[in-house]
């Protein structure tokens, strides 16, 4: 079925590489693994979050807006995208960021200031409790200003920014008919939910009915559950002219796996440091310890483990977050030692 979207502006270099990882899949002993490089988005803005802001940077024009305001933690990598992407449409950028004002700017705070974004940065505990209100005061210091602000929710995840991740998913099912076959399941990162709620939205909307899998890096399967049932029928709201079939909602196939997180969101362990560095040295590809290694913790272990038995080909999405590895540069230094 043919997927109509709403309207979005051009940001990323599209359609992005899809690569064969022949070692690593050798390694698995298990189905094909391909690397969808949604790493090579844009070199500034590269990541997943480019996608979604497609759309939703399109809406804050549409809706006049000068002034962009979003969230995350310290080194989020959609504010650092939404900084990078509001200096190349000449809008304000204010970033309400959760964590503590370090030292020495790193990763993508670093380049949220280059870009000349706004950051106000609270504790966590602050944060999470008021983050509402912290939007609701900016907007409403904005507005004094006689600006027009337009807020963009944690990882440009919501009823628009979801349709990102629907144009990949029709994307990811082009480059794999291109090479010959159609894939049994796309595993990503899951944090905000969006990507997932895309793809999973996608394989619904494109009746490819193909297993979404999310690995998640923070909070539980019920979370996301909900998160992405909410995230679709925000957009059913949005664009009902755009899913008309009403049963669109209960026919999402949800499919996340939390027992990959670790200690918490953004806190590592041995495993994981040992699969980031066995991809790079294996494939010469690079992921983060926070989304993109955990994900890939989540493959390793669940094909190992025989979950993903009889199946052929599956695709894995790199979804970014390089600029987000340096700040830990300490416990690779400190792995790579012990790892001689
Ligand atoms: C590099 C990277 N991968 C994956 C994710 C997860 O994507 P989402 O927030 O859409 O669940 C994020 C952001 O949260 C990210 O920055």
């Amino acid at each position: 079925m043919t997927v109509t979207y709403p309207p979005k502006i051009s940001l990323a270099q599209l359609p992005t590489p899809l690569r064969h990882l022949k070692r690593f899949s050798s390694r698995l002993n298990g189905p094909q693994i391909w690397l969808k490089q949604d790493d090579l988005t844009h070199s500034m803005m590269s990541g997943n979050k480019v996608r979604k802001l497609e759309f939703v940077l399109a809406d804050a024009l549409a809706a006049g807006a000068d002034t962009l305001i979003t969230c995350g933690g310290l080194q989020s990598n959609h504010c650092r995208a939404t900084a990078i992407a509001g200096a190349q449409l000449g809008l304000n950028v204010h970033l309400i960021l959760r964590g503590s004002m370090p030292e020495l700017a790193d990763g993508n705070h670093l380049l949220d200031l280059l870009a000349g974004a706004a950051v106000s940065v609270y504790p966590a505990a602050e944060y999470q409790r008021n983050l509402s209100s912290l939007f609701a005061e900016w907007s409403h210091h904005y507005h004094e200003q006689g600006k027009t602000p337009y807020l963009i929710p944690t990882g440009a995840s919501n009823g628009v920014g979801v349709w990102g991740y629907v144009a990949a998913f029709e994307e990811i099912i082009r480059d794999c008919e291109q090479a010959g076959f159609t894939p049994d399941a796309i595993v990503c990162a899951t944090g905000s939910g969006g990507t997932q709620a895309g793809l999973t939205l996608g394989s619904t909307l494109t009746g490819a009915a193909i297993p979404v899998i999310g690995i998640a890096v923070c909070d539980s399967v019920d979370y996301f559950e909900k998160r992405i049932h909410d995230d679709v029928i925000s957009a059913q709201q949005l664009y009902p002219h755009l899913m008309p079939d009403s049963t669109v909602v209960e026919r999402l196939q949800i499919i996340t796996l939390d027992s990959y997180i670790g200690p918490g969101y953004a806190q590592g362990y041995p495993e994981l440091y040992k699969e980031i560095a066995s991809l790079a040295r294996g494939e010469g590809v690079v992921l983060d310890p926070v989304y993109t290694g955990k994900a890939l913790v989540g493959l390793v272990n669940e094909v190992s483990s025989g979950c993903m038995k009889g199946m052929g080909n599956i695709v894995f999405v790199h979804t970014g977050g390089l600029f987000g590895l340096f700040p830990y540069r300490d416990v690779f230094t400190d792995f790579l030692a012990g790892a001689g």
